[in-house]
């Protein structure tokens, strides 16, 4: 029977793991759960007989693709498929999916939780400041993007957005005023938030030019990618400005944030953005439905590789 894998080293909620195998058990597929893996070689030994895997940041490298003899299909359950090796999958004849909008509502809820957090001088009881009436500036402007805006209205902020690849009407639209570069972005917003994929082109783009154009007591909020960070730059700025606060969701490389910063940094301890029970569902429940639908009917939306 052909397996379906489910490789998550940092879990789904439990409702969502059942309902992933729950849609397994239906078909003629075999489910099977890898989970919590600490070392590379659990995964490469569960891969082996696998038609489809499901993973979320898990990296499926040319390694794992090599080892996955039979694997016909990868699902990333979530957004950001920057963790799958294309061009390995391509070569092995392998489609690569992601979810896209699925777990999207979690990380934008969590957007708003760090900078309340931050905002109220991480609830020491001292005074701090409101979100409403800032400027909050959107830096692409996909499914998290949208959410996080529409949040933002709800906490009365002036909402902005830059994203060169959606419609200035789509955005319009939802009632956002829409900027024509991301300087003009970063220029008029105190606070930032991250929404870019980390490819070739965005990988350490944001940097110390950018983020000194924003205005006093500026607040960058990136719950995408530490690889769009120019983290020396940042560093370097951070020692320039000490009105500059970084919250992100994804623990930096450099441990100087923390040790030079403190105050005015925050980092969750695990990448949690999309940790809810209801984005693991959303997620998985998609991905496993995405993968019958290919295994059985040939079915290729959502696919990322060629
Ligand atoms: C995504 O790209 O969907 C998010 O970064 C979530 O990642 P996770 O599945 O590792 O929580």
């Amino acid at each position: 029977m052909a397996k379906i894998l489910v490789a998550t080293e940092k879990p789904f909620a439990k409702a969502a793991v059942e309902q992933i195998k729950a849609i397994v058990d239906e078909t003629d597929f075999e489910f099977a759960l890898l989970e919590k893996y600490s070392d590379k070689q659990q995964l490469l030994d569960a891969v082996k007989d696998a038609a489809a895997i499901i993973v979320r940041s898990d990296k499926v490298t040319k390694e794992v693709v090599d080892a996955a003899k039979e694997l016909k299909i990868v699902v990333r359950a979530g957004a950001g498929y920057d963790n799958l090796d294309l061009e390995a999958c391509s070569a092995n004849g392998v489609v690569a999916m992601n979810t896209p909008g699925q777990n999207s509502n979690a990380v934008a809820e969590l957007v708003f939780g760090m900078m309340v957090f931050m905002a109220r001088n991480r609830y020491n009881g001292s005074a701090g400041t409101e979100l409403r009436g800032k400027k909050l500036g959107i830096h692409a402007y996909g499914n998290v993007g949208y959410y996080v805006a529409q949040i933002a209205k709800g906490f009365g902020m002036e909402v902005y957005a830059f994203d060169p690849f959606v419609s200035k009407e789509k955005i319009e639209a939802d009632g956002i005023t829409v900027v024509d570069s991301v300087d003009e972005l970063y220029t008029i917003c105190q606070y930032v938030s991250l929404h870019i994929p980390a490819n070739a082109q965005t990988k350490k783009s944001i940097n110390s030019d950018l983020l000194s154009k924003m205005p006093e007591n500026a607040v960058l909020v990136n719950t995408a990618r530490k690889e769009v960070i120019d983290e020396d730059s940042v560093l370097a700025l951070m020692a320039k400005r000490d009105d500059f606060t970084y919250i992100s969701d994804i623990a930096p490389d450099s441990e100087a944030f923390v040790n030079d910063f403190a105050d005015k940094v925050f980092f969750t301890p695990k990448k949690m953005g999309a940790q809810t029970a209801e984005a693991n569902i959303n997620s998985g429940v998609a991905a496993a439905n995405q993968i019958i639908g290919y295994l059985n009917d040939g079915v290729e939306t959502f696919r990322v590789n060629k």
